[in-house]
């Protein structure tokens, strides 16, 4: 039987009888221990050398992880630049973060090709290659300059843009040839999909059918629309877990009985916590019945502080929340708690379903799994209510959530006050109809569908 490598950037740390981080690790590992194979990518470690060669981490089971470690050169060309510096921002629409440098675009591809060479060594003729997001874009491409001819599959995490969009980045028609080496693409949403398509005809010349087959570049691709979800019972169990309920307690204790608006990100720009600070700010101006009687809480994870935008971002986030807090606070009411640390998922999922609001207003996401596992935390009996961008993937089958715009902070801030108010009998109906699509859409159809569709 076929064997399935996955690759990707970061690879999650395993322990056997363990739970793992999150949605795309669940997926991934469900996935190899079916068909048994290997995990390879980035150790997060960077030497003052070379690249280090191939260790093998761990194995478990029938899985074995393998990683490498980067030299500075090339995690700051990489990863700091070509990665998150550039393409980051462009595949979220926020284009005026985004720089570029040859150089950097040089680095990525080299690591790619550092990733193929390595893995020429670990992969045997008959096995699928999974790669997995913006970082290996390019690898196909130098896999098979490797002389490897084995299936290779792409599923990309984040959007995929318009192409006036992804044309504002130089290396754009070198960035699509490479991704059409893979024999099959994996978006998020078919708005995903169509821009991809859109950009191999009108701008390659190349050709689309109605089947998702793309011929571009001397090369025929299939592309599809696989939306990543959660393990629905997994994540509500969790939820409910007595012995994870530590921090749950604590806060609902501190709430005193104050409904709690809930946002959960890493501390990045494409995640609109500024706007979505400015909307809480406006639906505190426009709805006083609501002052000492709400509390918003972010949680904030910290996430790649060595990139200036990133340490603007933390900066700007900082002053907003001292000043809403200032601005609004009693004596015995903060109505903003801004916690710039990230919670173990077991104990996320208790927090999850304390709040009545789960605000999820990113600018741009391929998915975002938050909100899926808000809905999944719920108690179905009385279920809270999830605000949610327009602009993230998840909105395409949770579109009976309260849908709003990041960048009305008006339409937020009102969507806010609708949804503290909303009727028991209209939240289970909401929570019941996406809780139905998450079912459907779940993270075994996810793996199953991509792996059916590269084997
Ligand atoms: C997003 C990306 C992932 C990435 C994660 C954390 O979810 O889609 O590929 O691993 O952010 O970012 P980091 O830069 O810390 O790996």
């Amino acid at each position: 039987m076929p064997r399935l490598v996955v690759v990707s950037n970061r690879v999650a740390p395993i322990t056997e009888g363990e739970p793992t981080a999150g949605g795309l690790a669940a997926g991934v590992l469900d996935a190899l221990k079916q068909k048994g194979g290997i995990w390879f990518g980035w150790s997060g470690e960077i030497t003052e050398g070379e690249a280090s060669p191939v260790h093998l981490e761990r194995t478990v089971g029938s899985i074995t992880l393998y990683t490498l470690d980067l030299s500075r050169r090339d995690y700051d060309a990489f990863y700091r630049g070509f990665a998150n510096g550039t393409l980051w921002p462009t595949l979220h629409y926020q284009v005026g973060h985004a720089q570029f440098d040859w150089a950097e675009f040089d680095g990525y591809r080299r690591v790619n090709v550092l990733f193929a060479r390595a893995l020429a060594r670990l992969v045997r003729p008959d096995d699928m290659i999974w790669a997995h997001d913006y970082h290996l874009l390019c690898l196909a491409e130098a896999l098979r300059e490797a002389g490897l001819g084995n299936r290779m599959g792409l599923f990309l995490h984040t959007p995929f843009p318009a192409p006036a969009v992804f044309m504002t980045n130089p290396a754009h028609e070198a960035l699509i040839r490479a991704m059409c080496g893979f024999d099959l693409l994996g978006f998020q949403t078919e708005d995903d999909r169509t821009a991809f398509a859109d950009y191999v005809v009108r701008q390659a010349g190349g050709s689309a059918s109605d089947d998702g087959v793309i011929g571009a570049f001397g090369r025929t691709v299939k592309t599809g629309v696989y939306p990543i979800g959660v393990h629905v019972d997994e994540v509500r169990h969790e939820a409910e877990a007595p012995a994870h309920q530590r921090y749950a307690s604590r806060l609902h204790d501190s709430l005193s009985g104050r409904p709690l608006i809930l946002s959960v990100d890493r501390l990045d720009y494409s995640k609109g916590l500024r706007p979505r600070f400015i909307a809480f700010e406006r639906f505190l101006e426009r709805y006083p019945h609501h002052h000492g009687a709400v509390v918003f809480m972010q949680i904030a994870p910290p996430s790649r502080g060595d990139i200036e935008t990133y340490r603007e971002i933390r900066r700007a986030l900082e002053a907003e929340a001292g000043r809403i807090n200032g601005r609004f606070a009693e004596v015995d009411w903060m109505p903003l708690r801004y916690l710039n640390r990230g919670f173990a998922r077991s104990a996320l999922m208790p927090l999850y379903a304390e709040a009545q609001v789960g605000l999820v207003t990113p600018l741009r996401d391929g998915m975002n799994l938050v909100a899926k596992e808000y809905v999944a935390a719920q108690n179905p009996d009385n279920p809270g209510v999830l605000v949610l961008s327009q602009f993230a993937g998840a909105a395409r089958e949770l579109d009976a959530a309260l849908i709003v715009n990041p960048y009305d902070e008006t339409g937020v801030a009102a969507a806010l006050d609708r949804a503290l108010a909303m009727p028991r009998g209209e939240r289970i109906e909401r929570h019941t109809a996406m809780l139905a699509t998450m079912r459907r859409n779940s993270l075994d159809a996810w793996r199953d569908r991509f792996v059916a569709d590269l084997s």
